[in-house]
């Protein structure tokens, strides 16, 4: 197996989560009649998986630090595959809750092993692109899931189909841990130094890999080779990079990009699109813009480096972000819903080309190795929490302020993401996971 399939394999968990998050829009409008629930029952039902989500990325670090990723990874497939049949087939509101909350655990759990997993493998040159390969699926999953959910509306039953096809790629993913290797890092940060070094053969394809065995075994000597205990999470150490991790979490989702991806036909809507139709078509092209601008990111990650594309990517959020808010305090006519909805596909696109990939990337990177994986977990609980929260205030502050006042809020937050990344996020571009440890060290 090569380098990339394995790469490409591994990504898959990506793929789900971009899946299972961005279908329930599709599916909601017709559980919501054939359940009969209110609309306080339809928040439930989306914000129960986010919550599991953020138990999920909870469990995650600390097993897999345990125990390895590859086995804590399997598990999470075999979870998506479990909980889309228990979803699909539910007759009772209180069963689908249970499903989305199982296909819940499994997002968080991928979404935080993915890009670990990835930039444990990957060699310092290209690791930007191939830990990227895990938001460019995420993207594709949210296109795929919005082109089902379109395709199969006027399905009998076509919810339970939305809901039951996340179980291929999570059957895919499955089957591919049992023969993908375990992270080369975690069996030398285990004493399996003998095992590393087979594995990083058959990744790189060559027989001599002496020189990244050597830096991994200096970092290990470094270490002292224990699993540093939860308690270090605290020691001055790690002060930096996890400010750095939490925060960029929190900035990811407040300034506001799942109210496009959960909401925008309700956007375009009310940015005075008249037909459902047409709402729905313009959230499509939203998608795929998101999945383009990913792949340019990748083309640019390891070139410009992680710093230059989230100055990039929030100025441009914070901008297009006041020009929506101004279409909507200038009203809702033929010319001005179309402002909208561009400055919607603008404002995810510099997303895409920064603040999403960038966010997974870089916590991937920044933690030392004994608390990698720990530390990461609670990086990707913040990021789930306030995904959560902004899911559930998003519709309430439209309510409250209008869609100008709401706007221009995660406009000016863009605004403060700018500041923090300026004044604390380090460039990480072409250096080994050893040697940002150390510099981050010292
Ligand atoms: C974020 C998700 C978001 C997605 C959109 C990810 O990086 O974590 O919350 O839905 O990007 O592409």
């Amino acid at each position: 197996m090569s380098f990339y399939l394995i790469a490409s394999v591994a990504a898959l968990g990506g793929l789900l989560f971009g899946y299972d998050t961005g279908v329930i829009s599709g599916a909601l409008i017709f559980i919501r009649d054939v359940m009969v629930l209110s609309t306080t029952m339809q928040g439930v039902v989306v914000a129960i998986a986010l919550a599991g989500a953020a138990i999920g990325a909870g469990l995650a670090g600390h097993l897999s630090d345990r125990a390895g990723r590859r086995g804590v990874i399997l598990g999470a497939g075999l979870l998506f595959i479990v909980a889309a049949v228990v979803s699909a087939v539910a007759q009772h509101v209180a069963v689908l809750l249970l499903g989305r909350f199982l296909v819940g655990l499994a997002i968080g759990i991928a979404s935080m092993l993915t890009p670990l997993y990835l930039a444990e493998i990957s060699p310092a040159r290209e690791r930007g692109a191939i830990v990227s390969l895990n938001q460019l699926c995420i993207t594709i999953g949210i296109l795929v899931s919005y082109l089902v959910g379109y395709a199969l509306a006027r399905a009998t039953g076509g919810w339970r189909w939305m809901l039951a096809l996340g179980a291929v790629p999570g059957i895919v993913l499955s089957i591919g841990m049992l023969v993908l290797p375990e992270s080369p890092r975690w069996l030398a940060g285990h004493g399996r130094v003998l095992d590393a070094e087979n594995v990083l053969r058959r990744l790189r394809g060559t027989t001599d890999v002496s020189q990244e065995l050597a830096t991994l075994r200096q970092d290990i000597a470094r270490e002292d080779r224990k699993l540093a205990s939860a308690r270090e999470l605290l020691s001055p150490r790690v002060r930096r990079p996890l400010i750095v991790g939490v925060g960029l979490a929190m900035f990811q989702q407040i300034t506001g990009i799942n109210t496009v991806i959960y909401f925008a036909p309700i956007i375009f809507q009310s940015a005075g699109l008249s037909s459902a139709a047409t709402s729905i078509l313009a959230t499509a092209g939203v998608g795929a813009v998101n999945v383009i601008m990913t792949v340019v990111s990748i083309w640019l990650i390891d070139r410009l480096g992680r710093r230059q594309l989230l100055f990039w990517s929030l100025g441009g959020m914070a901008a297009t972000l006041f020009v929506l808010s101004g279409a909507f305090l200038a009203g809702t006519s033929g010319a001005l819903a179309w402002i909208a909805v561009i400055s919607v596909a603008a404002y995810v696109g510099f997303f895409a080309i920064g603040l999403g990939p960038v966010f997974w990337l870089l916590i991937a990177e920044i933690f030392p190795l004994a608390l990698r994986g720990r530390a990461m977990s609670l990086a990707s609980v913040t990021n789930w929490g306030f995904n959560l929260i902004v899911a559930v205030t998003f519709l309430d502050l439209v309510g409250a302020l209008g869609g100008a006042g709401a706007f221009v809020i995660y406009g000016v937050l863009s605004l403060a993401a700018l500041a923090f990344v300026a004044a604390i996020v380090p460039e990480t571009k072409g250096r080994s996971l050893e040697q940002i440890e150390a510099a981050l060290d010292g």
